[in-house]
This record gives structure tokens, C-alpha cells and sequence, in this order.
């Protein structure tokens, strides 16, 4: 069923048709709505709760230089629209929608005008990571852009399935850098990626604890309590101050979790997706957690 659904996820055709179900597909469970206004709306609910939020307008992929120039845009209004409106929250961004398949050179470009704008704000800049096909490339264009912007402007999300991860975080050590440590959400090959979920498991608690030891920050961003004990126990253990990492979820899922951790007094953030383009973000969403399906038909029967 992952596989099937993952597969699905990359379907342009499949995504036509069900972007048109959208309504009765439950979307609202994660993506709070089509417009900054509605991501905005929420914000303000959870920062009122103690939770930040880090802020994603959906797309992926694109396929034209006009698509990736209206993305640019779109993530600079969401920037200006996030600090206008006064709340904890910073940007997320997929390069692969700023035209990174296109053009690396148009895509950081028009990478830099976002960081441009985020510096000018005071407000920070996290890139999403996507499948491995794009891994190095995102990899590079961040050794450069860091460089430029420094760790307290942009950042970047790393996957533990992922076997060169942790040779990429020794790499990237010399920036200090911001990063998201999540376990990855793509369809991979075992060439590259830890066919075992037990090993993915493993490599997130050893990346993240060589990070921490490293002195750099870490956004824990995983709905797995298990391994949120467990480096709850390794932070303690080694006296890692708590503005040095935050915990974070996505949208929708394990909401009750995230509070707590906010009520015990850690930093909590959750990322949420906003925007017309949720069918790839939705579709994996799926694909994490199977029994997702059954909740929407069981809700179609309850409607
Ligand atoms: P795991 O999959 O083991 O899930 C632990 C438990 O959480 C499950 O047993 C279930 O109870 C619950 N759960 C997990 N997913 C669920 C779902 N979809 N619906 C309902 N319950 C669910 N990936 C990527 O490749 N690039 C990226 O940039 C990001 N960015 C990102 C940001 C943030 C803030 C988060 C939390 C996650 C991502 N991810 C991501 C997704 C990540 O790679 C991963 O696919 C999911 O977080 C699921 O993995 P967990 O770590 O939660 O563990």
C-alpha cells in the first residue's frame, strides 16, 4: 500500500483527477486551507497554545520557468504575510518548486531573492528535503547559499533512511548549520536508503545525538514518542540547553503530543502546509500511515 500510494504521489494524470475530490478526501485534516489567510488563522491559534510554526505553500516539481517564477512569488508574499502578521513562524520551501529540475542556476536565483526578503525580516528560511534524485543538488546549492546567508537565516531538512546522511552532516558541520532532522518520505532504493525501518530508526537517534554533541541546533521533527524519550533522556543526560533544539510535527498529526512537550516547557513548532497544490504533500501523508485510508472511506460511510 505505501508503495502503491508513493507511486501515486508523482502521478500528474492521478493528481488532476483527485485534486478535483479534494473536498471529500478529509485534506482538511492536513492542510488547513487554500489561502496564507487560513495558515495565518492557525497560527495565531497555536502560537496562543505556545506551538511555532514553520509555514509550506504546497507545490513540487514544477515543470515551467513561469511555475517556478509564480512559487518565488508566492513564498515572498508568504514571508511578508508571516511577518506581518506579527507571529512565531518562519518559511519552509521545496526547491524542486523554485525550478530546481529546470535550471539550478534560475532556482537559486530565485532562492536567493527569498533569503534576500528573510533577512531583510529578521525571519528564517528552512528547504525542505526531497527524493534522492535531487539530494546532491539540494545539498550544493545549501553549502553555497549558507555561506552567503549564514545559520541563522537559512537551514536545511535531512532524511536518517538515507545512508550518506551521515557523512552530509560531518560535511555540512563547518556551516553550524539549522537542521531538521526527519526520518523521509520518499519511495527509495534499499542502493540508498535503509530498507529497515529499525535502522532508520537507529540512524535518526544517532544523527540528531551527534548533532546536539556538536553544539549545533536541531529541529527533532518526528511524531515517534519513542524516540522523542529517548532523546529527551540524552539531552538531559548531557546538559543540552533547551534553546539549542525544538521539537516538531506536522499538521494534523499527534497535535496532543506537541502540546504537551510545548506545556513542558520545550520549544514545539509545527509545520503546516497551506495552498492549492496538496495532492503530492496529501498523497504522502497517506502513504506514512496506511490506516489514513480507512479513516476517509470510514468517514464517506458516516457522512
Ligand atoms: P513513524 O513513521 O515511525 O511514525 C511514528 C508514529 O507517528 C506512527 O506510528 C503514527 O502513530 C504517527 N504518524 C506518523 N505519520 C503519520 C501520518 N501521516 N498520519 C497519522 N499518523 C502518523 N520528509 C522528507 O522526506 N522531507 C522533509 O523535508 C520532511 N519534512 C518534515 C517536517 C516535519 C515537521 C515532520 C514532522 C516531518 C517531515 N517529513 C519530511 C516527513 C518524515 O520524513 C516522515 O515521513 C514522517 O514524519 C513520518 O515519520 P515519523 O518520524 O513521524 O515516524
Amino acid at each position: 500500500m505505501r508503495k502503491t500510494l508513493l507511486g501515486m504521489s508523482k502521478n500528474q494524470t492521478m493528481a488532476r483527477v483527485v485534486k478535483r475530490l479534494g473536498p471529500f478526501l478529509g485534506t482538511r485534516r492536513f492542510v488547513p486551507g487554500e489561502r496564507i489567510e487560513d495558515a495565518i488563522y492557525r497560527i495565531k491559534e497555536l502560537n496562543a497554545q505556545g506551538i511555532m510554526a514553520t509555514v509550506d505553500h504546497l507545490g513540487e516539481f514544477v515543470t515551467s520557468h513561469a511555475e517556478a517564477e509564480a512559487a518565488t512569488e508566492q513564498a515572498l508574499l508568504t514571508l511578508k504575510a508571516l511577518h506581518a502578521s506579527g507571529t512565531e513562524s518562519y518559511l519552509s520551501v521545496k526547491l524542486t518548486q523554485l525550478g530546481l529540475d529546470l535550471d539550478e542556476r534560475f532556482c537559486e536565483q530565485n532562492m536567493r531573492r527569498i533569503l534576500d526578503e528573510a533577512r531583510k525580516l529578521g525571519r528564517f528560511v528552512r528547504i525542505d528535503i526531497e527524493d534522492y534524485a535531487r539530494n546532491e543538488k539540494t545539498l550544493s546549492l545549501f553549502e553555497r547559499l549558507i555561506q552567503d546567508y549564514g545559520h541563522e537565516t537559512i537551514g536545511l531538512a535531512l532524511q536518517s533512511y538515507l545512508y550518506k546522511t551521515e557523512g552530509d552532516l560531518k560535511r555540512l558541520s563547518v556551516f553550524r548549520p539549522n537542521i531538521r532532522f526527519v526520518k523521509g518520505a520518499y519511495q527509495e532504493s534499499k542502493d540508498v536508503a535503509f530498507p529497515d525501518k529499525k535502522d532508520v530508526d537507529q540512524n535518526y537517534i544517532r544523527l540528531v545525538e551527534q548533532h546536539l554533541l556538536s553544539g549545533h541546533y536541531a529541529a527533532i521533527a518526528t511524531h515517534d514518542l519513542a524516540i522523542i524519550e529517548t532523546l529527551k533522556r540524552f539531552i538531559d543526560q548531557h546538559g543540552i540547553p533547551r534553546t539549542q533544539f525544538e521539537f516538531q510535527m506536522l499538521y494534523g498529526i499527534r497535535s496532543q503530543s506537541l502540546l504537551e512537550l510545548a506545556r513542558q516547557g520545550y520549544r514545539a513548532r509545527v509545520y503546516i502546509p497551506y495552498g492549492e497544490d496538496w495532492y503530492g504533500y496529501y498523497m504522502r501523508r497517506l502513504a506514512e500511515r496506511p490506516e489514513n485510508v480507512m479513516f476517509i472511506v470510514k468517514s464517506w460511510f458516516k457522512r
